[in-house]
């Protein structure tokens, strides 16, 4: 236990906020039990009261207290995900109120692996809300650099963690249902869920989440996806006003171009830190060259379409 994270369970107790690194993306997080400190953590991220935040635990023993009426299936995928990258969504126990769910009778639980949030959550001991530690609607942040950079002086604590290994935000699964619904992909697969659940698509859920918000992980500057053999020619017709995102080398007419890398799990974890370098070159547009059909990229191509204009990506991706 290092001095750091003594402190911040210290400001946590006092209702403060503290910024943390997880194996996703940085958390900002409050006393999920208190509802003032909850309050202040929606008036700095700009997020509105009805949406839910996910209460983070160092063990799936306190983090199912926050739950009841938990089904098999929940009890499983934590068994064989957490700690990790996998947020439940199961109904809530009295623990959980309004101002962490948003006024649903769901809670969304999860137990992150990374060492300090590990620390942070077992000297804290209870549970801890944490929404990615970004403005409402901005690209999430996979350093502690970026967190300073979005929310600056108004964080009681930045815990410095590094690069964030997986650089998107956790699987979200709903089992407050009948079904198990994928709310979110992340790096917990659709496919690696099913060894242990039947998962449904996510279809007309009532729930609120973040995959129903058009343009969530968006940056300021306009971003739009391209097929890769219609690249060159957007190239043309934009010309050096644009900042591209590709898989392949640069191309002499543009002035920024980052490449990225063809492993949908490296591309992740680039994914938001590139973003934000496009949006700060100061271009007009930003073109992004859509990444591959496959199963392993669905993650990828979930942020994608919501950094990207949805108009747009009707045309590219067929979606
Ligand atoms: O990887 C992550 O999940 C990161 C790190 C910090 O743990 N956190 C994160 O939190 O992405 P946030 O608040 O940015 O996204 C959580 C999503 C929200 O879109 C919210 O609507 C959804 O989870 N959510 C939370 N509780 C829910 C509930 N009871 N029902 C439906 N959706 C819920
Ligand atoms: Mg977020």
């Amino acid at each position: 236990m290092t001095p750091e994270v003594r402190r911040a369970a210290e400001i946590l107790r006092a209702g403060g906020l503290v910024a943390f690194p997880t194996e996703t993306v940085y958390g900002l997080g409050a006393d999920a039990s208190s509802a003032a400190a909850v309050a202040r953590l929606y008036a700095v991220k700009r997020r509105p009261a009805d949406h839910p935040v996910i209460v983070h635990f160092a063990s799936s023993r306190e983090a199912f207290r926050w739950g009841t009426e938990i089904p098999q299936e929940a009890k499983r995928l934590a068994e064989k995900f957490w700690p990790g990258p996998l947020t439940l969504i199961v109904r809530k126990s009295e623990k959980a109120g309004d101002f962490v769910t948003g006024g649903q009778p769901s809670v969304g639980i999860r137990v992150p692996s990374h060492p300090i949030a590990q620390a942070l959550l077992k000297e804290f001991g209870g549970g801890v809300a944490a929404p990615s530690a970004n403005r409402f609607g901005r690209v999430s942040p996979t350093s502690a650099a970026h967190v300073r950079a979005d929310l600056g002086g108004e964080v009681d604590l930045v815990l410095e963690g590094g690069e964030s290994e997986l650089g998107i935000e956790s699987t979200i699964v709903d089992l407050s249902g009948d079904h198990a619904v994928l709310l979110r992909p992340g790096a917990v697969s659709r496919q690696d869920l099913e060894k242990f659940a039947s998962i449904r698509e996510k279809g007309k859920t009532p729930v609120r989440h973040s995959g129903g918000m058009e343009r969530h992980y968006a940056p300021r500057t306009p971003a739009r996806l391209v097929k890769s053999f219609d690249l060159d020619r957007q190239i043309s017709m934009l010309g050096a006003r644009v900042a591209v995102l590709a898989f392949s080398r640069p191309d002499e007419r543009v002035d920024f171009w980052l490449r990225m890398p063809r492993d949908a799990a490296r591309y992740a974890q680039k994914l938001y830190a590139a973003l934000r370098e496009l949006d700060g070159a100061g271009c007009e547009q930003i073109l992004v060259e859509a990444p591959p059909e496959g199963a392993d990229w669905a993650a990828v191509r979930d942020r994608l379409q919501k950094a990207c204009d949805a108009g747009d990506m009707r045309g590219n991706m067929g979606a």
